[in-house]
C-alpha cells in the first residue's frame, strides 16, 4: 500500500551533498517482492500532485531523515560501556573477554540481542554492522530477533582461536565449519546479512585467517569484519606475530581478507600506502571516534581518508564506544576530526558528519541506493526528528538560519530524545 509522510525532508544526492525540503513529501510502497522502498520524494508542492492516491500522514515540525547506518558495534558489550582500563588490550583481557564468554548461554545471548535492537532503535539506527561473539548461539539470537522484527542487519560469529581464553577461544576447524553454516542459513534470509568475522589477526592463527579469506572468496557478496591499527601496543603485537607482513594491514591482504565489502573498524596507526592499499581493495574503515577517545587509542585521520580517497563512515564500537547515540558519535568524530587538521575551517561539515552515517556508511558497505538514504529506490526505514524535543534544542534550533547550522544544532545538542519515531518500512508491509 502506498503512504505518504509530509514534514520537512533531509536526503542527499549522489555526490553526498544534503537535499532539504523544508515542506517536503516522502512516497513509499511495496516493490514486487513485498519489500518497501521510497517510491517517491521531494517538496510536497512538487510530490503531492503526482500520488493523488496516497493517504498522507502529516508530522508539523518534523524532519524526515534516512535511519542511521552504524559501521561497527558489538551486541554482546552492551554491559561493559565504561567500562576502565588503560587501553585496548587489558580492557579485552579484564572485561570483554569475561564478558562475552557468557554468550556461549543462548538465553543470555536471545536476551541481550532483544534489548540491544530496543535500544539501536530507540536512538535511530536501522542498519548495524555487528560482532556477535564466538559463540553460534549468540548468532542465532542476533539474526533470529533481527528477523523477527523485519530489520536490515549484518552480523557474524567471531572467529578466535589463539591468544583468547577459555570460554571464547573456538577451535580452528570447527569455526570455520560454523561459520559456512551460519552463512547458508542466514546470508540474504529477507534483509540480514553474514559477515565473516576474525577479531583481530592476533587471536587467530594462520589456519584460521586463510579459512576465513576463502570463504570470504566464495561466497563473494558476504561482508568481512575486523579491527585494524587501533592502538599502539596492538600494533607492536600484530608485527611481532606476522613479521613478514609490511604492516599490520598488510596481514589481511596475504589472508585474501580485504576486498569490496570488507570493514575494518579503528584504522587509526595508518601510513599513506595503508590507505592507498585500502582505496585499492575497496576495503572500509569504520571511524569509531567515542571508543577511540574513551580507551585512548589515538585519532583517526579524516584528511588522510579524504586524500586517499579511502572508503570510510561513522560507528559506535559499544562497548568501547560510550555511546549508541549517532549524535554522541558525530560530535566526537568533529572534535577528533581537529586533531592534526591542517586546512583552515570547520573540521568536518555537519552535513558531512550526517552522509558519513548515514548514506556514506551504506556506500561504505556496498549497499548505496539501498539504504541510508530517501532518494526513491531506497528502503524505507527512516527518522521523524523533532527539532524542539528540548527546551535548549527548541531555542537553539528556532535560530538556524541554514541547514548546516540546523544540523550542527542537532549533532551537538541531540540524543535519543530527538527520534520521535523510527520507522521500519517492512513492518508497513507486513500490515498492508
Ligand atoms: N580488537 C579486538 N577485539 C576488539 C573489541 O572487542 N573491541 C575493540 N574496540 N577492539 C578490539
Ligand atoms: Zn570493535
Amino acid at each position: 500500500m502506498k503512504k505518504a509522510y509530509r514534514a520537512a525532508l533531509l536526503r542527499f544526492d549522489d555526490a553526498g551533498a544534503p537535499q532539504f525540503d523544508q515542506d517536503g513529501l516522502l512516497v513509499t510502497g511495496a516493490d514486487a517482492q513485498g519489500r518497501v522502498r521510497v517510491l517517491d520524494a521531494g517538496s510536497h508542492a512538487a510530490v503531492a500532485p503526482r500520488h493523488p492516491d496516497a493517504e498522507i500522514t502529516h508530522w508539523p515540525g518534523r524532519i524526515l531523515a534516512p535511519g542511521f547506518v552504524d559501521m561497527h558495534i558489538h551486541f554482546p558489550q552492551l554491559d561493559i560501556i565504561g567500562a576502565p582500563a588503560d587501553g585496548l588490550l587489558p580492557w579485552l583481557e579484564n572485561y570483554t573477554f569475561p564478558e562475552e564468554s557468557r554468550f556461549a548461554d543462548a538465553a543470555h545471548a536471545q536476551a541481550a540481542a532483544s534489548f540491544f535492537f530496543d535500544e539501536l532503535l530507540r536512538q535511530g539506527v536501522t542498519t548495524a554492522l555487528t560482532f556477535c561473539t564466538s559463540h553460534p548461539a549468540s548468532v542465532e539470537a542476533f539474526f533470529g530477533e533481527a528477523q523477527r522484527r523485519q530489520l536490515r542487519m549484518i552480523g557474524g560469529k567471531v572467529l578466535q582461536d589463539r591468544h583468547s581464553p577459555d570460554g571464547v577461544r573456538d577451535q580452528t576447524e570447527q569455526s570455520l565449519i560454523d561459520t559456512e553454516a551460519l552463512i547458508r542459513r542466514w546470508h540474504g534470509t529477507d534483509r540480514l546479512g553474514y559477515a565473516i568475522t576474525p577479531r583481530f589477526a592476533p587471536t587467530s592463527t594462520d589456519a584460521q585467517l586463510r579459512g576465513a579469506g576463502e570463504l570470504a572468496a566464495k561466497y563473494a557478496d558476504t561482508w568481512i569484519h575486523s579491527h585494524v591499527a587501533e592502538n599502539k601496543d596492538e600494533v607492536q603485537w600484530a608485527r611481532e606475530l606476522f613479521p613478514r607482513a609490511r604492516s599490520y594491514l598488510d596481514v589481511y591482504t596475504g589472508f585474501g581478507l580485504m576486498r569490496e565489502r570488507a570493514v575494518y573498524a579503528h584504522c587509526i596507526h595508518f601510513d599513506d600506502a595503508d590507505r592507498q592499499l585500502m582505496h585499492e581493495t575497496r576495503t572500509a574503515a569504520a571511524v569509531s571516534p567515542t571508543s577511540n577517545l574513551f580507551l585512548g587509542s589515538g585519532f583517526f585521520d579524516f584528511e588522510g581518508a579524504q586524500r586517499t580517497h579511502m572508503l570510510h563512515g561513522l560507528a559506535s564500537d559499544v562497548g568501547g564506544g560510550t555511546s549508541f547515540s549517532p549524535f554522541h558519535t558525530m560530535l566526537a568524530a568533529y572534535y577528533i576530526g581537529r586533531e592534526g587538521q591542517t586546512k583552515p575551517g570547520l573540521s568536518l561539515k555537519p552535513s558531512r558528519l550526517w552522509w558519513l552515517h548515514t548514506a556514506g556508511a551504506a556506500q561504505a558497505l556496498g549497499l548505496a541506493g539501498t539504504l541510508g538514504n530517501l532518494q526513491p529506490g531506497c528502503e524505507a526505514d527512516f527518522l521523524v526528528l523533532n527539532p524542539v524535543a528540548t527546551p535548549l534544542l527548541a531555542r537553539k534550533t528556532a535560530r538556524s538560519e541554514s541547514l548546516e547550522e540546523l544540523l550542527f544544532a542537532l549533532i551537538v545538542l541531540g540524543d535519543d530524545r530527538l527520534i520521535e519515531r523510527t520507522v521500519i518500512g517492512q513492518q508497513g508491509a507486513a500490515a498492508a
